[in-house]
């Protein structure tokens, strides 16, 4: 028999994502962002994603088949993300994949966001280990999760306490006048700079970490750039864009790698696998790469338009759901926007 075909549908924040996959095979992933329409406002807009969602929908399912050269009838089961996100935009989601299961009588499966950022590493590289370690950052959750069967959740080791990886390079971004979102700028920035300026690590002393040893703070770096940009404009010298960013990538980026490897060797896993929108940045993969390869870890890092927000890591998830026989969801199926992992 055919592995099952799942169409998967995501829209927690900006990006209204349709994948549609077979088994780990990718066959379509549509998505249509919002991000420039919030670009004027530094920062997401709920109202607005919402409305783009509704917008989207349907033109972006209607892409995803036509990519996939299949009807919407032929698909097997329908899986949507239902949280954590923004509950308007999660909404629009939910209803278009109660819709599309009640009209098509196909079973439906509700998954957790950071669980599907886990999950469609698969689409790239094949099954998951039976038990690894997922460092997800993104602009909305920097996590450490030790992940032993993804369709049964995963299990938190930390997370950030204040702001998300991906938030401080969007509000660094921001100060160096750059646009939003940030952190491919940053990336870029950093290309053409040097680490000159030593930038606090957050939670890394020895009593921060005797509390928060897996757990991670943004928030305190981010003012620390702030100030320094500030004085530097004080003194009337121009600011060094390029070394700013790349120091400040580089405090990120050590925080992230040395913390993941410290989760990994403690709880005796040999693969890290990183996910979330800041899993495009240069610095961060080169960085985990060499640190892993130091300490005989495997780090599995999806292709950049895997990383970001996307409909196929729903379906990834779904389809490892209809895969092992899980019960589908109800159809009244409540959008939550602070489901926990
Ligand atoms: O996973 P994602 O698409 O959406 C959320 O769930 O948040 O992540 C978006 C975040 C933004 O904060 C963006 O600035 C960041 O990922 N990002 C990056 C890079 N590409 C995207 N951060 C650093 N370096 C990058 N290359
Ligand atoms: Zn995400």
């Amino acid at each position: 028999m055919n592995e099952p075909l799942v169409l998967g549908i995501e829209t927690s924040c900006d990006e209204t994502g349709v994948g549609i996959v077979r088994g780990h095979t990718l066959l379509a992933d549509a998505v249509a962002s919002s991000v420039e329409e919030h670009a004027r406002f530094g920062g997401v807009v709920p109202e607005v994603a919402s409305r783009a969602h509704l917008e989207a929908m349907v033109p972006t399912i209607q892409r995803a088949c036509d990519t996939a050269g299949i009807a919407l009838r032929d698909v097997d089961a329908i899986a949507v993300t239902s949280g954590p996100g923004l509950a308007g935009a999660l909404l629009v989601g939910v209803a278009a994949a109660k819709s599309l299961a009640l009209a098509l009588d196909k079973p439906l499966y509700g998954v957790n966001h950071l669980a599907s950022h886990v999950a469609v590493d698969q689409l790239e590289h094949g099954a998951l280990p039976d038990r690894c370690l997922a460092m997800l950052v993104s602009g909305g959750h920097s996590s450490l999760l030790l992940v032993d069967d993804i369709t049964l959740g995963v299990t938190p080791l930390g997370a950030t306490i204040d702001d998300a990886a991906g938030e401080a390079f969007d509000k660094v971004a921001r100060v160096l006048g750059l646009p939003f979102p940030g952190g491919p700028h940053i990336d870029r920035a950093a290309r053409d700079g040097q680490i000159t300026i030593d930038f606090p690590r957050g939670l890394s002393n020895r009593k921060d970490l005797e509390r928060h040893r897996f757990d991670f703070s943004f928030s305190g770096l981010k003012t620390a750039v702030a100030r320094w940009i500030e004085a530097r404009e004080a003194s009337g010298e121009p600011v060094p864009v390029a070394d700013v960013a790349a120091s400040f990538q580089e405090a990120v980026c050590d925080v992230l790698t040395r913390k993941a490897m410290d989760a990994a060797i403690s709880n005796n896993i040999d693969t890290i696998m990183i996910g979330g929108g800041v899993a495009a940045n240069s610095r961060l993969r080169a960085l985990a790469q060499s640190r892993a390869e130091e300490r005989g870890i495997t780090i599995r890092v999806p292709r950049p338009g895997l990383c970001t927000d996307n409909g196929a890591m729903v379906a990834a998830l779904g389809s490892e759901l209809v895969a092992r026989g899980r019960t589908p969801s109800a159809l009244d199926l409540p959008a939550d926007s602070s489901l926990p992992v």
